[in-house]
């Protein structure tokens, strides 16, 4: 079936093409969330670098929580929505009060967690604690929009639940990190929004937008 060829093809070619991110050297969910807080509105070239100095200079939450914000502004400083730095240092607060400090693996008390919405919940329970959840962001509803030839408008919020729904469903039993990150890597390096590389891709040959030759018009995105 089209669902289960995707999940076992997608974790192959992961398997075999995954960039060496510094992140992905880490399991400690602290490290797991700083690194989906920069990927949100950054590209992963960019975030690099100033990933490895967050984490050289708070190398636990603890260190995170309790730097004067300016301190941790400056290590920010040149990312770009700053917001997402206070909210971090104000959420690895939260930690430290009301979880002693370890980031917690239950779904509501980290989608409580300031500045974590549903795409970082689902990024932490999945990479971090392997938890079958889905994390669905732009570049997972191209794929999805794409493979499964869906042309609802994914700035509608009803087509993002469908998204997550589909998602879930399509995660191989027990490899929700790998899966969930090899269809993010698929977005960057092969389903990309302009000229998408199909020949490459590993699971062209089921790709219901390939098949069409719709590939250069989905997804369907509204203006505003
Ligand atoms: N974009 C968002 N999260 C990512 C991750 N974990 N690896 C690569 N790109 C990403």
């Amino acid at each position: 079936e089209n669902k289960q060829y995707f999940g076992t093809e997608l974790l192959k070619w992961y398997e075999r093409s995954k960039r060496d991110l510094p992140w992905r050297r880490h399991r400690d969910p602290y490290y797991i969330w700083v690194s989906e807080i920069m990927l949100q509105q950054t590209r992963v070239d960019t975030v690099i670098p100033y990933f490895q100095r967050f984490i050289e200079r708070f190398p636990t939450l603890k260190d995170l929580a309790e730097a004067p914000e300016e301190d941790v502004l400056k290590c920010w400083e040149g990312l770009g929505y700053y917001s997402r730095a206070r909210n971090l240092q104000a959420a690895a607060r939260q930690v430290v009060e009301r979880h002693g400090g370890t980031v917690p693996s239950v779904k509501a008390e980290v989608a409580a967690l300031k500045g974590v919405g549903p795409y970082t919940t689902g990024a932490i329970l999945s990479i971090a604690f392997n938890q079958p959840e889905p994390a669905v962001d732009g570049n997972v509803m191209r794929v999805l929009s794409r493979y499964f030839l869906i042309r609802e408008d994914i700035m509608k919020t009803g087509t993002r639940t469908r998204m997550e729904e589909l998602a879930a469903s399509l995660i191989p039993r027990g490899r929700a990190a790998d899966f969930n990150q090899a269809l993010m890597e698929l977005g960057a390096l092969i389903c990309t929004p302009k000229s998408p590389s199909c020949l490459v891709c590993p699971v062209m040959a089921r790709c219901a937008a390939r098949l069409e030759g719709a590939e250069d018009a989905l997804p369907v995105k509204s203006k505003a």
